[in-house]
């Protein structure tokens, strides 16, 4: 089997998964696929949903804590940094609070999209002029590396939100906190956002939704493989799958195929067999309990400084120093 020789860079890294893991037992692809133009907009779609509770309760931790956290956040001056910024939505909200404070920071939204980033910079000079704005684009670790080795000794502030961590495995989180610990100096923060365990009923919901729009976010895949592999997946054949496993907390999304069918990928040159029901494994989204995130503080080098909550607990913002 051969991988097309003209496929450009990312395209080949994706063909190169998507034959791998459809070759592994069970089948998988990472949830990093989700996000080509028609998915980010589907994204933008679920953060919308009132189902997905995490962008409200997240929100909700930024209007109302919006003091608490600027006290806790310790001295400044400080260069705020937010790995995978996305829109900024709930950023702006502590942004507008530490600029009406007069703390002196900049902002650096790390994205290893040039048009995102581009997008945020225009909406923060319209709506936060008086914004120091110093974007940095690439990957999280070789933006901090870089900085690291331009000798760059102004004290840190990494905002990673969202539950992005969710999307790693327990093992996967715990080695990137560690890496991250090891590029921060002493007395630098953390802010993670972290999805906690709740009513199974409620997470469900917020990944299962009624109107299908999850379904439509994780088979999108397959109409990606269709447009930039050469894929033939009949969609239709294939079914959105949830779970939620309330003693581990893994929430996990799969693509279920309804009938015994074969699948031809061009740009990997294959042929993959579905048997009926088989399933390919697409997202964790791992639910954490309080307990469990103090754990993973400790673990990977931090201190816990103040865990922020929204009014129903569904979410976590968590703060931790460098010690
Ligand atoms: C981006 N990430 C934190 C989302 C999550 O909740 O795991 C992606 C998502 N998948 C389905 N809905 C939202």
């Amino acid at each position: 089997m051969t991988i097309t020789t003209s496929l450009a860079g990312s395209k080949k890294a994706f063909a190169l998964s998507v034959l791998e893991g459809l070759r592994s037992v069970p089948k998988q692809i990472s949830s990093k696929y989700f996000y080509d133009e028609h998915g980010d907009r589907l994204f933008q779609q679920i953060m919308r949903m009132p189902s997905y509770y995490l962008t409200d309760s997240e929100y909700e931790i930024f209007d109302h804590q919006k003091g608490s956290i600027l006290r806790h956040l310790g001295n400044h001056p400080f260069d705020l940094i937010e790995l995978g910024a996305g829109d900024g939505l709930k950023t702006k909200v502590l942004l507008r609070h530490l600029l009406e404070n007069g703390i002196s920071f900049k902002y650096r939204p790390v994205d290893i999209s040039s048009s995102v980033l581009d997008t945020l910079q225009g909406s923060l000079e319209e709506e936060l002029p008086d914004l120091e704005v110093a974007p940095l684009h690439g990957e999280y670790f070789q933006v901090l590396e870089d900085l690291q080795q331009l000798g760059d000794h102004q004290k840190k502030v990494i905002f990673f939100l969202g539950a992005n961590i969710g999307n790693l495995t327990r093992e996967e989180s715990l080695a990137f906190l560690s890496q991250l610990n090891e590029l921060l100096a002493p007395g630098d923060m953390l802010l993670l956002g972290v999805d906690l365990k709740k009513d199974p009923a409620v997470i469900l919901e917020a990944y299962n939704d009624s109107e299908g729009i999850t379904a439509a976010f994780n088979l999108n895949l397959l109409h990606r493989i269709n447009r930039e592999l050469d894929g033939n997946f009949d969609v239709d054949q294939f079914k959105h799958w949830e779970t939620y496993n309330p003693l581990t907390g893994e929430t996990k999304s799969y693509i279920v195929s309804k009938v015994q069918q074969e699948v031809e990928i061009g740009a990997i040159s294959s042929l993959i067999h579905f048997d009926a029901w088989e399933a390919i494994e697409v997202e964790l989204s791992q639910k954490y309990s309080v307990e469990e995130v103090e754990q993973l503080a400790k673990s990977s080098g931090f201190r816990l400084v103040k865990n922020f909550f929204d009014s129903k607990r569904y979410f976590i913002d968590s703060l931790w120093i460098k010690s």
